[in-house]
């Protein structure tokens, strides 16, 4: 079965779009067969982004896994002074992020390959609606390769469903030394805040 985080999805393009209704934002945005959720917004995004207080505006941001982009885009129209990196391992998604990104003349969206972000950058925020499917080894991977990237100030919000596991998932952030805390609930919907973690070096 093809998975939405496949790097190169091999099924047959499909095209779609879908809206992104916020109350301060109404955007189209290009979809396909091959990414996350290509039918419409996913609710636990939305719910992410109807709860998360304003980014940085300056500095460098990062969505973490951005599929099309509804995220990346969210945070740069509330950040417009900032450079939001939008990153993920599906190459179909990085295209179709990029496209939305233009289309909305959203130019501070820089939409890459996970190994294509320079090394020294370092995010202010970073907000997630995360793989959890990839499976929990590779889930704490990505986490820890990103979360160590965070300013010293800087703060992660994470959208987890409870029973794809955010309680376990929070627990394991705070043994690893991300002071993480609950700070909304929704339908079935946890927002983890992550602060950065004494121990990383700076860049
Ligand atoms: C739950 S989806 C969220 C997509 C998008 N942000 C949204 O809200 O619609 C998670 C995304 O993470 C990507 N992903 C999977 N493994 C990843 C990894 N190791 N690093 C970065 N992104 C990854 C997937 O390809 C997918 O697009």
């Amino acid at each position: 079965m093809a998975h939405y985080f496949e790097e190169n999805p091999e099924t047959a393009g499909r095209p779609g779009s879908v809206t992104l209704v916020l109350p301060d934002l109404h955007l189209k945005l290009e979809t396909d067969s091959g990414v996350f959720s290509p039918e419409r917004v996913d609710q636990g995004t939305r719910i992410l982004l109807e709860s998360v207080p304003p980014p940085p505006p300056e500095g460098d941001l990062l969505d973490l896994g951005c599929g099309y982009g509804p995220i990346a885009l969210t945070m740069a129209s509330r950040a417009p002074g900032a450079t939001v990196w939008a990153v993920d391992v599906n190459r179909r998604s990085v295209d179709l992020c990029a496209r939305n990104a233009r289309a909305a003349r959203l130019d501070k969206v820089r939409s890459v390959h996970v190994d294509e972000v320079p090394p020294d950058v370092r995010f202010g925020a970073i907000w997630s609606n995360p793989a959890i499917r990839i499976g929990k080894a590779a889930l704490h991977e990505m986490l820890t390769r990103w979360l160590s990237r965070l300013t010293p100030d800087g703060v992660a919000h994470l959208v987890v469903q409870k029973h794809l596991g955010s309680d376990s998932l929070q627990r394991w952030l705070n043994e690893q030394g991300w002071p993480a805390t609950r700070t909304a609930s929704r339908s079935s919907y946890r927002i983890l805040q992550v602060r950065a973690r004494e121990a990383d070096p700076a860049p």
